[in-house]
């Protein structure tokens, strides 16, 4: 299942971040608030318990969220949108997957994983600004059942049909939020219209 969040805000600022004259300074910036609106409708139904808190006045019933969150940033691009989400979620813990697109033939390649153990009936952010093929996440979300990830929801800036298709397939109980589903993959596999190559632009490795 896709959700596309069509809040005005969001909307706005993926205006500024698809423009290839923004820079990596803007666009970084740009990528974590985009992360921050995306990921406060993402959490919304984590659970929590009733807490009793003494105000000043009286005890007054609350609420506590009661579940290990755990971001798993996918390597490089990802850790675009890290900040974004720790500064929502200070007590977050992070695990890391390293894969990339092999250039030829556009399947995802695993070189690194690292998870807290809480990972095991937490609750996982799986965060990536683009879902394209959709091979990345795939890979990512495999990884982590693997290590016995409780709920899971996948946290990305563009995404597509195809990508989407892939990732429902695989994996049906995962839920993608993302700011703009866009039409196509070209003949390269980037996202069309998309905002270009998403760690590049974070990470200024080629964009000016
Ligand atoms: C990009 C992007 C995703 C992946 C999406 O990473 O950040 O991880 O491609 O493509 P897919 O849905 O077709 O798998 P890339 O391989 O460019 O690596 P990088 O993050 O190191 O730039
Ligand atoms: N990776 C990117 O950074 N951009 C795309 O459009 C597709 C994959």
């Amino acid at each position: 299942m896709a959700i596309l969040i069509e809040h005005p805000f969001v909307q706005h600022k993926l205006a500024i971040i698809r423009n290839a004259e923004t820079g990596h300074k803007r666009f970084r910036e740009l990528a974590k608030e985009i992360t921050q609106f995306i990921c406060y409708e993402a959490l919304k139904t984590i659970r929590t318990k009733e807490v009793v808190v003494e105000t000043p006045v009286a005890p007054a019933t609350c609420r506590k969220i009661d579940t290990d969150l755990v971001v798993v940033p996918i390597l490089r691009a990802g850790v675009g949108m890290l900040d974004g989400i720790l500064d929502l979620a200070p007590t977050a813990r992070v695990g890391f997957v390293g894969l990339y697109r092999d250039e030829e033939t556009k399947q995802p390649v695993t070189y690194y994983e690292r998870f807290p153990p809480q990972i095991e009936g937490g609750t996982c952010i799986v965060i990536d600004p683009m879902l394209a093929t959709g091979g990345s996440t795939v890979a990512a979300l495999e990884l982590l059942k693997e290590k016995g990830a409780g709920t899971i929801v996948v946290i990305c800036i563009v995404t597509c049909p195809e990508g989407i298709a892939l990732v429902e397939g695989a994996h049906p109980d995962v839920p993608i939020y993302a700011a703009a589903i866009d039409e196509k993959l070209n003949d390269e596999k980037y996202i069309v219209p998309g905002l270009g190559d998403a760690g590049d632009r974070l990470f200024g490795t080629s964009h000016p």
